[in-house]
């Protein structure tokens, strides 16, 4: 059964539910409605308790409670949101889905959500709560099944009725939430599945849903357009290579943007193999291409006057046989010739010939999202994405962006020094440069594809795969950076009006 999340009226405890939260700002604990209505049926116990306990609202502070009979949930969560004045939307974002995803245990079917006595938007809680309910259980069978599914998220204000406008921006809420969920779903897939054609198909899933066009290349067309870095990647895999572009074109456009993505839906290190501790863990390594593929069906949803293109270079790097090898030489699609230094830097290769695709449909914006180095993990750690600008403009615009959406991201610089070890001595350019700076080295490597366009480089290694849940991120796909390339886009729409 699919969730419903709706907008309920009246008092919220005396509904039957498996779990009742309540949301309360610091220091407005016991004026919240909800909470005055829960403290009279416990007959006055409950402030009691609440004071007992030193629990004042704080940020990410809870309370578990039993409700002992005395109200018709069979569980009341208590949580603080922090100070009111600094509650903004990335804040009740993390809040209100967090609370949601440690609530929707295997024996929860429905859930209540009682809101602040505070200013918020319902597409952030419809965002908030839709991403909490997220999980990735497909593959479980038997003892291991969930016990139940959580159907029904019913949301009550503090006070008062929800409008029509409340209800369509709950729902638009719900809906990018989804979008996300592609992202999280596609990293979560297991890389037996989840192929470059499986990858396609979830593209053209998208396509057909929301009327957008589509183009993909197989092995065949790949070569014949001219994409031979691309095609070199994915010759050493018997799941052969995709090239995916999908467009939305509004009526009004004040903007184009080209999204491109890295979709290695499996990297082994190719002939230069990985040891195999975190192998597996190269199965994230389309991240980027999920990030833009979810981005582009949440546009489709929100549908601003931006013309959004997702382009992705699908490929599986593996050894075999047929595979590229280090000293190899192929010419990109914009006609440089590139010496193979390490098979492993194969993201690189599969995105310079897709970032020049971009470049032809003569975008204002180019923006690319891509699992490319180790050392971008290494200079930020797991949960921030490393991104490079050539325009100072547009990376304020990308700040602010992953501000709003409550993602983590630091501009890193495009040190120029670096840039001269990717002179080669057989080709126009080497590939790899030396360790050091390895994720600037990279950038400066896929700008020589971009022209004059303005650029922005996410290296996403990190944030696309979490070790542990933390805010609107579960364990495992994140979704990352689907809502801050939203805002962006939106941004950028308003900008031109
Ligand atoms: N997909 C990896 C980067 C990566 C590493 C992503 C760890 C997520 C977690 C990429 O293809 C890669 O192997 N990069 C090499 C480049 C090197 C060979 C120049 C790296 O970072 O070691
Ligand atoms: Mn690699
Ligand atoms: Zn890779």
């Amino acid at each position: 059964m699919a969730l419903q999340i709706q907008l309920a009226s009246g008092d919220a405890t005396s509904v039957a539910s498996d779990v009742l939260i309540i949301a309360v700002c610091e220091t407005a604990v016991a004026a919240h409605p909800a909470v005055v209505a829960a403290d009279k049926a416990f007959g006055g116990t409950l402030l009691e308790h609440v004071k007992a306990l030193e629990f004042e609202g704080k940020l990410d502070q809870t309370l578990d409670l039993p409700p002992l009979g005395q109200l018709k949930a069979k569980k009341l969560v208590l949580l603080g949101l922090g100070k009111k004045a600094e509650l903004g939307p990335a804040r009740l974002r993390a809040s209100l889905a967090a609370a949601v995803r440690n609530n929707a245990g295997s024996t929860t079917r429905t859930l209540q959500l009682v809101l602040p006595e505070a200013d918020f938007d319902f597409r952030t809680v419809g965002e908030a709560v839709a991403l909490g309910a997220y999980r990735f259980t497909k593959y479980f069978t038997g003892e291991r099944r969930p016990k139940a599914e959580l159907g029904k998220i019913s949301l009550h204000l503090a006070r008062g009725n929800a409008s029509a406008a409340d209800k369509k921006a709950l729902d638009l809420g719900v809906a990018i939430a989804d979008a996300v969920a592609i992202a999280r779903d596609a990293v979560n897939e297991p890389p037996n599945v989840l192929t470059p054609e499986a990858l396609a198909e979830v593209a053209r899933g998208i396509a057909r849903k929301h009327k957008l066009k589509i183009k993909v290349l197989d092995k065949k067309g790949i070569l014949a357009a001219g994409m031979n870095l691309h095609y070199a990647v994915g010759q050493g895999s018997e799941n052969e290579p995709r090239f995916i572009h999908l467009s939305y074109v509004p009526k009004k456009k004040s903007k184009k943007i080209a999204f491109v993505g890295k979709g290695i839906t499996f990297d082994s290190g190719g002939l230069c193999i990985k040891p195999a501790a975190g192998m597996g863990e190269m199965k994230s390594d389309m991240g980027g291409a999920a990030a833009v593929l979810g981005l582009i069906a949440a546009v489709a949803t929100v549908r601003p006057d931006v013309e959004v293109h997702a382009i992705v270079g699908a490929a599986e790097n593996m050894p075999d046989g047929a595979a590229y090898r280090p000293a190899d030489v192929f010419t990109s699609l914009d006609g440089k010739t590139v010496e193979i230094i390490n098979t492993d830097a194969e993201g690189r290769l599969v995105l310079a010939d897709a970032l020049t695709y971009a470049t032809r449909l003569k975008p204002d914006i180019i923006v690319d999202a891509a699992t490319l180095t180790g050392a971008a993990l290494v200079a930020l750690g797991k949960t921030c994405s490393a991104f490079y600008a050539t325009d100072d403009d547009v990376a304020r615009a990308l700040e602010a962006a992953a501000r709003d959406a409550g993602e983590a991201f630091w501009r890193m610089p495009l040190l120029e020094e670096l840039g001269e070890q990717l002179k080669s001595d057989v080709a126009d350019l080497k590939h790899t440069a030396d360790r050091w700076g390895g994720s600037i080295s990279a950038a400066l490597f896929l700008r020589e594809f971009v022209g004059k366009f303005p650029w922005i480089h996410c290296d996403v290694a990190g944030p696309v795969l979490a070790d542990r849940p933390k805010g609107m991120y579960p364990k495992g796909g994140t979704g990352h950076p689907v809502l801050t390339f939203l805002s962006f886009v939106e941004q950028a729409g308003r900008k031109t009006k």
